[in-house]
């Protein structure tokens, strides 16, 4: 399709889910040999949320795209697409349709997308080519993480960096504003909506960051052996991750920047990955911006993984700081290796 025929694909409702119980940097030293004076200089982070063991992905899910959907005023059965980027699913067959299933939304495809902590932007990116062909009309894109679930309690290099919590957004085709998604050529007057993606992978830096499963050999009848999975808890090589995620990250931004034809000096609201908060002062020192518009929910939330993006604009929107007809700018960057960056115009 011609890039002067594509739809305008506009961010129209937000919503996220953090569960009540909240676990302290104080509560993390009578558990690991930590303390707040370690865990917050170096990472931002004061206190992440826990889903109760009774909850699930899907519930967590389901209640921030409860919101999302109130927030734009959309029918669940207006919905054509679900989908769901997780990494920590219960079901590794996927749990979007039980999501699509909680929410009523009879009339909606719904598949799982992982890319960790990128998945969000991934599944943004996934949704906005659906919408853009013409296929569909509407997208739910939820990302929802519990890594509570998945981290070794007694390893203090990753317990104390997570938390849990899901975002949602609601995306609508809009074919009576044409975008030139990703081209400079003939850019219309006020662009709306997603305005250019830029995604990357690189699976040599794979062994950095790890939520995998062992194979064990196993005799299964005579002399054919069979593979068992065993989960494995994250793991993480900080330091290596730290340097990729300063470099790739302000590179990408540039290059999704220039695209959309836009200074990064236009831009209201950096929504960077929430990984640590020295991660995203270096990012915002890379870019020249002023540190106060890159958000951070650190403090709150910790690392809630491929929710961290939408957690983050919840937020923003919430208190009023990013609004309708702001440009904005989501990032993801995490295990795989992936990365991706969306400039985007928020509202109707
Ligand atoms: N409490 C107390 N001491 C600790 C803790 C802790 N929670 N964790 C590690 N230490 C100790 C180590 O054992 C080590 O002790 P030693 O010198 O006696 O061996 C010392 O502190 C330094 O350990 P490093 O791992 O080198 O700590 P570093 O200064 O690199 O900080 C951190 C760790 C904060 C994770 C850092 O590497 C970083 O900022 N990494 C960026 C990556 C990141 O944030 N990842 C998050 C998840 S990935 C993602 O979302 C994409």
């Amino acid at each position: 399709m011609p890039s002067d025929s594509l739809p305008t694909v506009r961010l129209v409702g937000i919503g996220a889910a953090l569960p009540n119980p909240c676990l302290h940097n104080d509560d993390l030293s009578q558990i690991v040999e930590t303390s707040d004076e370690w865990i917050w200089p170096r990472t931002g982070i004061r206190e992440r949320r826990i889903l109760p063991p009774q909850l699930s992905v899907v519930d967590l899910a389901s209640q921030a795209a409860t919101q999302a959907l109130a927030q734009a005023q959309v029918h669940p059965q207006e919905l054509d697409l679900i989908l769901l980027a997780t990494s920590t699913s219960a079901d590794r067959f996927g749990s979007a349709p039980q999501v699509q299933a909680a929410l009523g939304a009879t009339r909606a495809v719904a598949f799982d997308l992982t890319a960790a902590c990128t998945g969000f932007v991934f599944a943004v990116a996934t949704a906005t080519q659906f919408l853009q062909t013409g296929l569909y009309r509407r997208a739910l894109v939820v990302a929802a993480d519990v890594l509570s679930r998945t981290v070794d309690w007694t390893d203090r290099t990753t317990c104390v960096l997570f938390g849990d919590g899901a975002g949602a957004v609601v995306l609508e085709a809009d074919t009576a504003g044409r975008s030139e998604v990703g081209t400079r050529a003939s850019m219309p007057q006020v662009q709306q909506g997603i305005l250019s993606i830029e995604l990357r992978s690189d699976g040599t830096g794979s062994e950095l960051l790890s939520l995998g499963m062992e194979t064990e050999a196993r005799p299964l009848v005579g002399s054919l052996e069979v593979g068992q999975y065993r989960c494995r808890p994250i793991t993480m090589n900080g330091r290596e991750v730290y340097k990729f995620a300063v470099n790739a990250v302000p590179e990408i931004i540039e290059k999704s920047l220039f695209r959309a034809g836009i200074s990064a000096e236009a831009v209201q609201g950096y929504f960077v990955h929430q990984a640590n908060q020295r991660i995203l002062d270096a990012i915002a020192k890379r870019l020249e911006v002023d540190p106060e518009r890159v958000a951070s929910v650190l403090e709150r939330y910790g690392n809630t993984s491929g929710a961290s993006v939408p957690i983050a604009l919840a937020d923003w929107i919430e208190k009023g700081r990013f609004g309708p007809g702001d440009l904005g700018v989501m990032v993801g960057f995490g295990a795989g290796l992936t990365w991706g960056s969306i400039v985007f115009r928020w509202g109707k």
